[in-house]
């Protein structure tokens, strides 16, 4: 039994997604995932500075950032930390494996990510959230995708750890993948043997529909929604 009461497989509650939520952005959502926060805008394609600039497809950048009221810890940071750097930087790589950057060449796509909350996972939750923004900036898609992290806690292996188990935890292992069964992102904190990690992608894999599916009921309700005087959908 997990601190939490919650089943091995069992998500985080409350687990909600809305997209539409910013009205400067191409594209935006906001996700509700266990405590954390996030919300998510997509800014572009527009046409990237010329140091960017990359003749065969468009440049993805990835900005991730804690609020400085997200968390005990991020208490009155603001600069960037290495960690937010980090994260960045492996969202953007599994980022640019679904989005079709060779649709607009010469461009920059702008994903800017900021975590208003957080509890634990927030990468992989920032990877779902910019899935659903990049889809609502209507930016081609390979396919679709969504991440969850596993983790290894009193020799069980869990799902979806919350901060508390993470920290206590004998592995966190984030991963994202598309719905074609990739990984895209994948990483490891901790130490599991190679049967563990089977276990905890079965019980990642598991959750691939939940996902999409949370994913396609959103966007059917954001496009069924009401059209205001200027032609905007209404959120
Ligand atoms: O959020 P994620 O699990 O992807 O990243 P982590 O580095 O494993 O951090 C786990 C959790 O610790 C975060 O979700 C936050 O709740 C917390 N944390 C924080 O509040 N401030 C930091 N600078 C780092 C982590």
């Amino acid at each position: 039994m997990r601190a939490d009461g919650r089943k091995v497989d069992e998500l985080r509650k409350p687990l909600r997604l809305k997209v539409g939520v910013l009205n400067e952005a191409t594209g935006s959502a906001y996700l509700e995932w266990g405590g954390n926060r996030i919300i998510v805008g997509v800014f572009g394609p527009k046409d990237a500075p010329p140091h960017f600039t990359r003749p065969d497809r468009a440049t993805l950048r990835v900005d991730y950032k804690m609020a400085t009221f997200s968390s005990k810890e991020e208490h009155g940071r603001s600069a960037p930390s290495r960690r937010s750097i980090e994260i960045s930087k492996v969202l953007r790589d599994a980022l640019s494996r679904i989005v079709m950057l060779e649709k607009y060449p010469g461009s920059q796509i702008d994903i800017h990510i900021l975590v208003l909350q957080a509890e634990g996972g927030t990468r992989v939750a920032s990877f779902y959230a910019a899935v659903a923004a990049l889809i609502a900036a209507g930016i081609p898609m390979r396919t679709r995708g969504f991440g969850v992290s596993a983790g290894k806690v009193n020799d069980e292996v869990v799902l979806d750890l919350s901060k508390e188990e993470d920290n206590l935890g004998q592995a966190d292992i984030p991963v994202c993948m598309d719905l074609e069964g990739n990984v895209l992102l994948f990483q490891l904190d901790g130490k599991v043997k190679p049967e563990e990690l089977k276990k905890a992608f079965e019980l990642i894999q598991g959750k691939k529909d939940f996902f999409d599916k949370m994913l396609r009921e959103e966007f059917e309700k954001f496009y069924s929604g009401e059209l205001d005087y200027d032609f905007r959908v209404k959120a």
